[in-house]
């Protein structure tokens, strides 16, 4: 079963609309050479505020090599939600994916699995994707309970979404203690929670979801760790943090990917 691999560039808060749009130039240039049709999915998820300009900036040519993706969103449509964005007014700029329950917005602003959950839901019903994060801390990995933890957030991620949509649905492994630390995960180890989240998503939504569903890898991932880390058998790509602030360690990791890409 091959599955298109996705790079993707979580930029979370940095660079006012000028800065991303010199980012995404870069990157444009970056890429460049290539024919689409040999790259992974490569996704940037700029700050709200920079949509609109990288969107400009993307519709310049005929056919973008670069999908777009926001760091976050909620559920409801509309109304009295003071400082919140609905998935609607997303669409505005041309939103493919939307990243939902990323361990700093659980940690720091109290995203509870119910609410990835109502997020998730409400995504696919707009014709978006979410990309569910998940991921362990330190503490309960050395506790042992990783697995448990990770499969009881995907459980609660998809209750109510149909195998169809889960098929369509990307998850992004982050171990917590691998996030901004420049320690990156071992390769297997990745491969083998991974390997475990599509079993658990096999047990919920059948053969086809779980074959179906992209798992991408996030954490520290480097130019210099992708090609060990898209070798791995069930990681079909990457969800990259601080790396994909510089145009060209970015477009050294969405190269990185090409072997698999093409296959
Ligand atoms: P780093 O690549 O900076 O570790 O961040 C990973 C991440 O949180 C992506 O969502």
């Amino acid at each position: 079963m091959s599955r298109k691999p996705i790079i993707a560039g979580n930029w979370k808060m940095n660079n006012n609309s000028q800065k991303s749009v010199e980012l995404i130039k870069g990157l444009k240039s970056g890429l460049d050479d290539i024919n689409a049709s040999l790259l992974p999915e490569v996704v940037v998820a700029p700050v709200f505020t920079s949509l609109y300009a990288v969107n400009e900036e993307l519709n310049k040519c005929a056919y973008s090599k670069i999908a777009l993706a926001a760091q976050n969103c909620y559920y409801q449509d509309h109304g009295a939600y003071t400082g919140e964005i609905s998935i609607d007014m997303l669409k505005d700029f041309n939103m493919t994916y939307i990243i939902i329950g990323h361990s700093e917005r659980r940690q720091y602003f109290g995203e509870t699995d119910e609410m990835i959950n109502q997020k998730a839901k409400a995504i696919l019903a707009n014709g978006l994707l979410p990309i569910i994060c998940c991921g362990e801390t330190l503490e309960q990995r050395e506790q042992g309970i990783t697995d448990k933890h990770i499969s009881n957030q995907i459980m609660q991620a998809l209750e109510g979404i149909s195998s169809e949509d889960t098929a369509k649905s990307v998850i992004a492994y982050e171990p917590i203690w691998a996030i901004g630390t420049g320690k990156t995960c071992d390769a297997d180890e990745a491969n083998r929670v991974i390997k475990m989240i599509r079993e658990t998503v096999k047990n919920l939504k059948g053969e086809n979801a779980a074959n179906s569903i992209r798992i991408l890898y996030g954490g520290s991932v480097k130019p210099e760790t992708i090609e060990e880390q898209m070798a791995k058998s069930d990681i079909d790509g990457a969800l990259v943090g601080g790396a994909s602030l510089k145009a060209d360690s970015f477009a050294k990791i969405v190269k990185g990917a090409m072997a698999k890409a093409s296959v």
